[in-house]
């Protein structure tokens, strides 16, 4: 039947879930307004506020209802009981955990990228293009080839689980061990072992559990006083663990730790992973990002040399979550490691829509969501020079962030980092209190600081001691702002000790 026979639908006029245009693009532009004034007025809000009973209530207890809402209706609602209870990490004084506030063109894509809302697997598609592009930017960004495996996931813990599985994959090809048809069961098979730092991501865990290895195969090695990865522990390790018929595979470093952004020393790594025919993972969830700068080239070398890393749009490229990259260098392992195409979803290459490409082969998904379009949009708008001016902002400010701490006769830093990450610890003056008191007073004074709304930070345990916790990743924090966290701890710290000291 040709088109023009067939008979054209009468009018009807939009139903949920769709909207008439004229009616999309009115809810559109209020849509655009409440995030542009939210967005113009963060500062002038509390970082965050905890939320009321009856706020939880609208929220969490409200029922499906019978009929539908007017849009209106549903915006009213998002900006009265959604809206003014953020986690906190669009506003300039949010110094918590390793999470950044979103790009401003990132906002947009993530729109722009629900009206296409393709699936990002297989195909001929701009989509699918773009995320080759992004992940080639991302494997040039740590001087892996061009031709590297990559894919943008959910985040550091999906995209480390991606490439250890690629890891794995890689020892079990060696010994002949068909792991997708007898997975890990096999008694008669060496026990494989990997090896990290007790400060590697609690993510690591995880992964290593899912790939049926348990945590109990990673071995955990010493750190050096800038808490590193240390490579003569790690090569007795080794040694050791070849004695006992065990099979080294894996390396898992960090460039970047959560703790306190510390970067293992990745080149004596790559060079003893050279020699023992080990995987070199490097986590650079947080820190890969860091390795544009060319004066942390001593810090970042030996990156290159690593077979995956992971790192995190998400954090300190600021696109909005949920965006992580895994990099393989070996994209054909990594392909072996999870293609699995059945009929129904097969396509021929280069033949009416079949792209040349199935991402669906190079990672867990099956429908992927449009990650790429964030993550494109937000780097070409930065560019290099953007995103280096971005990184050294934020190591500036920690610096200062550091100095303020050190000048404080209340305050006494706890650790030294090359990245964006202070850790400290209130200390009052004339000190007598035991270190059971001073953790406490520690603790609370997080959690205070957390409810009071004026600033934002988090805490941490550093071998054994409880620390307050910055990580500067906003593209707005000033020298202000972080003056301001200072002056906040420090009168919220005086607070508690006061009371402390009465009890
Ligand atoms: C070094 C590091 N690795 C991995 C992760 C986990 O990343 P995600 O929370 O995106 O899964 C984090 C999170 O902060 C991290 O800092």
């Amino acid at each position: 039947m040709r088109l023009e026979s067939v008979p054209s639908a009468q009018h009807q006029p939009a139903a949920p879930p769709a909207l008439d245009t004229d009616e999309f693009r009115r809810i559109g532009r209020l849509a655009v307004d409440l995030v542009a004034d939210y967005l113009a007025g963060i500062r002038d809000q509390p970082v965050v506020q905890p939320m009321t009973e009856s706020g939880r209530r609208a929220v969490a207890q409200e029922e499906f209802p019978e009929h539908g809402a007017a849009p209106e209706e549903l915006l009213t609602h998002f900006a009265r009981h959604v809206l003014p209870y953020p986690m906190g990490n669009g506003h300039p004084r949010f110094f918590g955990w390793v999470n950044s506030p979103p790009s401003h063109m990132g906002i947009i894509a993530e729109f722009l990228a629900a009206a296409q809302n393709p699936s990002c697997d297989v195909g001929d598609l701009a989509s699918i293009h773009l995320e080759t592009a992004v992940t080639r930017w991302l494997a040039e960004l740590v001087g892996f080839p061009a031709d590297t495996g990559g894919i943008l996931v959910s985040g550091g813990s999906a995209a480390t689980l991606t490439c250890l599985a690629a890891a794995r994959q890689q020892v079990a090809e060696r010994l002949d061990w068909d792991l997708g048809r007898d997975g890990l069961q096999d008694p008669s098979r060496p026990r494989l072992r990997l090896y990290a730092s007790a400060e590697v991501h609690s993510s690591l865990r995880k992964s290593v559990e899912l790939l049926g290895l348990g945590h109990s195969a990673v071995r955990t090695i010493a750190v050096d006083a800038d808490r590193r990865l240390d490579p003569d522990d790690l090569d007795r390790a080794v040694r050791e663990d070849l004695a006992n018929g065990d099979l080294p595979f894996c390396v898992v470093a960090t460039a970047g730790t959560v703790n306190t952004g510390a970067v293992d020393r990745l080149d004596a790594l790559a060079d003893l992973c050279a020699r023992h025919g080990l995987w070199l993972h490097v986590d650079g969830a947080y820190g890969a990002a860091a390795a544009l700068l060319p004066e942390l080239g001593e810090v970042y070398r030996g990156l290159e040399r690593a077979d995956s890393v992971s790192l995190d749009p998400h954090k300190w490229l600021s696109v909005p979550i949920e965006t992580g990259c895994a990099l393989v260098r070996d994209a054909a392992l990594m392909r072996r490691t999870f293609s699995h195409v059945p009929p129904y979803l097969m396509t021929e290459q280069n033949v009416g829509i079949g792209g040349t490409l199935d991402y669906a082969e190079y990672g867990f998904q099956q429908t992927r969501g449009f990650r790429a379009l964030k993550t494109w949009m937000t780097l070409q708008h930065m560019g290099r020079d953007g995103l280096r001016t971005l990184v050294r902002r934020h190591l500036r400010l920690a610096r200062r962030l550091a100095e303020l701490v050190d000048a404080a006769d209340d305050l006494r830093r706890m650790s030294a980092s090359p990245l964006s990450v202070v850790c400290f610890r209130y200390v009052p003056p004339g000190d007598p209190y035991t270190a059971q008191d001073l953790d406490r007073i520690n603790r609370r004074l997080v959690a205070d600081v957390q409810t009071d709304g004026r600033v934002f930070l988090t805490g941490t345990v550093l071998d054994g001691t409880y620390v307050l916790r910055a990580c500067v990743l906003h593209h707005s924090t000033t020298e202000d702002d972080v003056t301001a966290l200072v002056s906040v701890v420090r009168e919220i710290g005086r607070g508690i000790a006061g009371k402390a000291g009465q009890a």
